[in-house]
């Protein structure tokens, strides 16, 4: 049998992530220096307290928690969640537990994406997310940034121009802290002008945070969900999903989506679908982590590890990049964003650090289908040592000298 003849059309035509085979292609050289990953440093993962935690958690609860569980989740972590937001309005109805931000992201889209409809999103965006919108047949629109978060301006001028064409957008999808793949944070205002303008065109946003508790310097910036419910009193137009990931560890799988309960009840028949029970032993765990009050002063302490990997990732672009290279300015997060002059090419420009034992990602790979761009690059700043990133910056900057 010919299998591969068999697959579903979505299969056939589904993307990789081309940033795993860049990465790959890069594994096995002796001595390189990898701005490319974008995994949390294992040095912030709370081993001791959650290897006890999990041990409780089996110890005094095994019976209940190794059966199948509510698809809707823990209600233990719901509360949890519930009191470390500090959003006493919250309904269990309106959070569901899932299996890393990836799978609430799934479930979101599948409720709402028909073969043809729009997805925005801001261009550059974080790709696994955008492979994931076109394999479920949506067509994925970019909107550019500035430093402030996605372009309002060129944001009405898109959906005008979809309206025109009787396209239907259903949600945008942004990451307003410490955007992948630029490091930028959308100000306040910006948030507002796109709630407003979300709720104008009745488009739903798709808010997702991995990364607002990495802020080492500057002020906290409320949630669009946040902003949404308490400003606008307006429950559906934002969908929030938000992941222990990068502060505990993507091994465990512990995310949960603040959503309107129409859309999270249609989420679960498909979560339903899909893995049947939630992982109850990891949400038990982490809820007991939570509720040992453990969770801030975890947050604390990896915020004060990475700050000396920010602060020197932006002293050595400072002291070596050339002037015409610019990046935003960043208080947190695990990425930055270069943009170069228009002729340099960085997927030619990562061959040729490649020799040099540098290795980064092109910015041509955080784009949706046919709207690529090739004159930036993310660096990260959360895997090399300080002692690499001076190195890697200044072989980096060298070289963009030499091809300026
Ligand atoms: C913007 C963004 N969303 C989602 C994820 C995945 O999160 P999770 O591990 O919770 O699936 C990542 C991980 O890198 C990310 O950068």
């Amino acid at each position: 049998m010919n299998l591969k003849s068999m697959y579903s059309k979505s299969t056939a035509t589904m993307k990789s992530s081309l940033i795993r085979e860049l990465v790959a292609s890069t594994k096995g050289i002796k001595g390189l220096i990898s701005f490319a990953g974008g995994f949390p440093s294992p040095q912030t993962f709370p081993v001791q307290d959650l290897a006890e935690i999990f041990n409780e958690v089996i110890d005094s609860d095994g019976c209940d928690i190794l059966q199948y569980g509510a698809s809707e989740g823990d209600n233990f972590l719901k509360t949890e969640i519930k009191k470390w937001e500090k959003k006493d309005y919250l309904a269990d109805d309106e959070i569901l537990i899932v299996d890393g931000a990836t799978n609430g992201i799934y479930y979101f889209t599948q409720t709402l994406i028909n073969p043809g409809d729009v997805i925005l999103c801001e261009g550059p965006s974080f790709l696994d997310t955008l492979v994931a919108f076109e394999a479920a047949g949506a067509e994925v629109v970019p909107v550019s940034m500035d430093d402030e978060g996605i372009n309002m301006a060129e944001l009405d001028e898109v959906i005008a121009k979809l309206k025109a064409e009787n396209k239907t957008i259903k949600f945008i999808y942004t990451i307003p802290d410490f955007q992948n793949p630029t490091g930028v944070t959308m100000s306040l205002q910006r948030r507002h002008d796109l709630i407003k303008t979300a709720i104008k065109h009745s488009i739903l946003l798709l808010e997702d945070d991995p990364y607002s508790q990495l802020r080492y310097k500057g002020e906290n910036i409320k949630s669009l969900y946040a902003i949404a419910r308490e400003d606008y009193q307006n429950s559906q137009v934002v969908t929030a999903v938000k992941s222990f990931s990068k502060i505990l560890g993507p091994g465990l799988r512990v995310a949960y989506v603040l959503a309107d309960k129409e859309l999270i009840q249609p989420m679960i028949s498909w979560l339903q679908k899909v893995i049947v029970s939630p992982n109850c032993v990891a949400e038990r765990a982490v809820a007991k982590y939570m509720r040992d009050d453990k969770l801030n002063p975890h947050i604390e302490k990896i915020q004060k590890f990475y700050a000396p990997y920010m602060e020197a990732m932006l002293n050595a672009l400072e002291k070596y990049m050339p002037k015409e290279v610019k990046w935003p300015e960043i208080e947190g997060g695990i990425f930055i964003w270069l943009t170069c002059p228009e002729h340099i090419n960085t997927d030619e420009l990562f061959e040729k650090a490649k020799e040099m034992k540098i290795s980064f990602i092109p910015g041509s790979k955080f784009y949706p289908t046919n709207h690529e761009r090739f004159n930036s690059l993310r660096l990260n700043f959360s895997y090399p040592s300080i002692e690499q990133i001076d190195a890697g910056v200044k072989a980096l900057g060298d070289l963009l000298k030499s091809m300026i």
